[in-house]
């Protein structure tokens, strides 16, 4: 491909699911990466899947992020740039808005939004200043439409497509793109990892997941996206149709979901 040959690419979420598959991709394509997720452990399993690659392991909880400036900082040094954000992180959700607690709710906006806009305002001075770089968000067909038992990570998303999308229009004539990603199920551990309304693991796995699109055929479809610099990109099987079927069709739509849920 040679588009990511020595780029530096900044990967949130990078120590399971998507973002493991999105690091080993990219250290294929002769990237240089920086991992973030809170478990440095499996953030060295990963990047000891990485190859060659030069890797710098970056621990943070995005749910409470305490210096962005200074993270770009030590990836600049170790690296002298950040050529590509993918602000990949996420939790899930599994309760009823009435029974989750407003903390629970902060936290999923934290890890799903307000991190992906805080990182990316921590490198974007970098960027305008080269007049060149990526940011690449991670949002959801649940950006699209809500559904019962994800009301806060489905309103995380909404609030993922509005800012990026605004974001790339102000940058529309810079050298600086903006990609929103919306994936439909990818067979990942995010229902097994979705928070319920106090804060603890679901630790359920959803058939869904388990039927979908491997992470790795997704990551593949991420890179392809970045390449072409695509302003949003729909990754997913026969599931991707709930989205005009949403808009269009909204009653059959919510009618089909009900009989969907009850199995
Ligand atoms: N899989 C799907 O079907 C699907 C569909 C639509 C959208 N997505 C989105 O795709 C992205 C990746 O999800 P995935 O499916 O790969 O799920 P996953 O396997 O559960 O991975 C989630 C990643 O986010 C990290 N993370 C969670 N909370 C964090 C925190 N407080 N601080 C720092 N890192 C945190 C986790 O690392 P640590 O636990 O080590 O911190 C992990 O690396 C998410 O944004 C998700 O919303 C996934």
């Amino acid at each position: 491909m040679g588009y990511f040959v020595n780029k530096t690419i900044w990967l949130t979420g990078a120590s399971s699911g998507i973002g493991e598959a999105l690091a080993i991709a990219l250290a294929k394509e002769g990237a240089q990466l920086v991992l973030s997720a809170r478990r440095e452990d499996e953030l060295q399993r990963v990047a000891n899947l990485c190859g060659q690659a030069k890797v710098l392991i970056l621990p943070m909880d995005l749910a409470d992020i305490k210096d962005a400036p200074a993270a770009v900082d030590k990836i600049l040094s170790s690296f002298g740039r950040i050529d590509i954000l993918i602000n990949n992180a996420g939790v899930s959700q599994r309760s009823k808005a009435i029974e989750t607690e407003v903390s629970i709710d902060r936290m999923l906006m934290e890890v799903n939004f307000m991190s992906a806009l805080t990182l990316t305002k921590a490198v974007l001075p970098v960027m305008i200043k080269n007049n060149s770089g990526q940011i690449i968000a991670l949002s959801s067909i649940l950006g699209d439409f809500g559904l019962p038992l994800h009301s806060t990570y489905a309103a995380a998303k909404h609030a993922v497509n509005g800012f990026f999308e605004s974001l790339a229009e102000e940058l529309s004539d810079t050298g600086i793109g903006v990609s929103i990603i919306s994936p439909g199920f990818i067979k990942t551990n995010v229902a097994v990892n979705a928070i319920t309304g106090s804060g603890s693991r679901y630790t359920i796995d959803s058939p869904a997941q388990q039927k979908g699109m491997p992470a790795d055929v997704c990551a593949t479809k991420i890179l392809d996206a970045m390449m072409h610099r695509k302003r949003k990109k729909y990754i997913g099987r026969i599931e991707l149709l709930f989205v005009p079927m949403h808009q269009y069709a909204p009653r059959f739509f919510y009618w089909l979901m009900r009989k969907l849920s009850k199995g």
